[in-house]
């Protein structure tokens, strides 16, 4: 049975408890996947103890209907943590992450501005604020992120090392379904349609000359383009398929 841990004490008195074994954490939103549960394979397989976050951090959203509309799927969330023999899935009331109500913020000035941070005012403040907080909280060995979300990996990496954190960040490659669409939290909600169309996103992003090119065949579909961007080797898209917003990026 996996413990659940509802409040920050409690989280700090557990690390404590097990001082001197191997923690490997796993931060994530809830509504698990795949692509979670790749995460959390890797990390068991690596660490005596396995840490699960479930916590939709409200900070990072700058859509306020994104944030309502996010999937709550708490049952089969545990289910999955079991199955994986995670030892404490810790979810904390909103109040128990931010007792300074936000106050106080890790914020990067540079590439957190660029690609998913350009139209998405604060979004990494609240990401970086909240992963600092969960890694303090937590002091784990190992953290593992998705190479999905591949902007918010690079500025954990950067995070850590500019507050000489000692927990090594472990990459995780982006899961798909098998037409190639990258699995997130969010593809419940494409319309049967849009779903069916998704998978033109990984597809053109590999195959397109450039970008401008990726862009277009993005708006032949009538899609609104966030961005198309090569960018140190890989190329980067956000893209909505109709109200939904999915990011993927691919090695060039
Ligand atoms: P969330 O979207 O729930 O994702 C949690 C972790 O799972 C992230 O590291 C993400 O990159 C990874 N992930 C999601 N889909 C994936 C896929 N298809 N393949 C591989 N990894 C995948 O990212 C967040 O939550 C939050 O921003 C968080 C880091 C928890 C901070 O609130």
């Amino acid at each position: 049975m996996a413990l659940v841990i509802r409040t920050t004490k409690d989280m700090l008195e557990w690390r404590k408890s097990v001082e001197g074994r191997s923690v490997g954490f796993v931060p994530t939103m809830g509504a698990l996947h795949l692509g979670h549960e790749a995460l959390i394979q890797k990390a068991r397989a690596e660490n005596e103890l396995l840490v699960l976050s479930i916590y939709v951090n409200p900070t990072q959203f700058n859509d306020k209907s994104d944030f309502e509309k996010y999937p709550a799927t708490w049952d089969a969330d545990l289910k999955l943590a079991e199955k994986n023999r995670v030892d404490v899935v810790f979810a904390p009331i909103y109040s128990e992450m931010y007792p300074d109500q936000y106050s106080y913020k890790v914020i990067e000035t540079d590439f957190s501005k660029k690609l998913c941070g350009a139209n998405r005012p604060g979004h990494f403040d609240g990401v970086l604020t909240v992963v600092m907080r969960l890694l303090n909280l937590v002091r784990p060995e190992k953290a593992y992120f998705g190479e999905k979300d591949f902007q918010q990996l690079s500025l954990i990496q950067g995070m850590v090392k500019a507050f000489f954190l000692s927990t090594e960040i472990v990459p995780v490659e982006t899961v798909r379904e098998k037409d190639g669409l990258a699995m997130s939290s969010r593809n419940v909600r494409l319309f049967p349609r849009d779903r069916e169309m998704a998978p033109l996103i990984h597809r053109v992003l590999k195959t397109a000359k450039s970008p401008l090119e990726a862009i277009q065949e993005f708006e032949k579909q009538n899609w609104k383009v966030d961005y198309v961007t090569d960018f140190s080797g890989r190329r980067f898209a956000a893209v909505y398929v109709g109200e939904v917003r999915l990011i993927d990026n691919v090695k060039i």
